[in-house]
């Protein structure tokens, strides 16, 4: 079994970056204990953080025949980015969006997601804990958990 986690633009600041709404925990530290957690469940993880829109879709087209899931924060390309809805869809691998913060509780602009109705399903709101969540979803869905 072989997993995808996708971060996207200014999760790299993750603990320096407005710690009131999305804590002090570094990227790397999530990234660290999420790999562990997949491990122990027979799951590898591969892990890639983008501020480019295009490198994230060329990161999408590489999954493709590799991995048979993906867990993406897209952070603002979430909101705004048919060009990474167009290329999950394109590789048809089951993805799990994820957000650290509860987006329906924010601006209204953060309400409106371009890739969750196609997603397995949706993480918000549990800071750190979101990703092992959507971990866990995804591992569900593909019959692993
Ligand atoms: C985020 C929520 C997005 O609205 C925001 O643009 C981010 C982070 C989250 O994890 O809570 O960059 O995806």
């Amino acid at each position: 079994m072989h997993l995808l986690l996708l971060n996207g633009p200014n999760l790299n600041l993750l603990g320096q970056r407005e710690p009131g709404i999305y804590g002090n925990g570094t990227l790397a530290s999530i990234e660290e204990r999420l790999r562990q957690e997949a491990k122990a469940e027979g799951a590898e993880l591969d892990c890639f953080q983008s501020n480019f829109e295009g490198a994230l879709v060329e990161r999408i087209h590489q999954a493709m025949g590799l991995s048979q899931g993906i867990l993406i924060n897209a952070g603002a390309y979430t909101h705004t980015s048919i060009a990474l809805r167009d290329a999950l869809l394109g590789v048809a691998i089951p993805f799990v969006e994820l957000h650290l913060s509860n987006t329906h509780a924010r601006e209204n602009f953060r309400h409106r997601s371009l890739l969750a109705d196609r997603a397995v399903g949706v993480v918000s709101g549990f800071g750190p804990m979101s990703y092992s969540l959507a971990l866990q979803g995804l591992l569900h869905h593909l019959g692993q958990f």
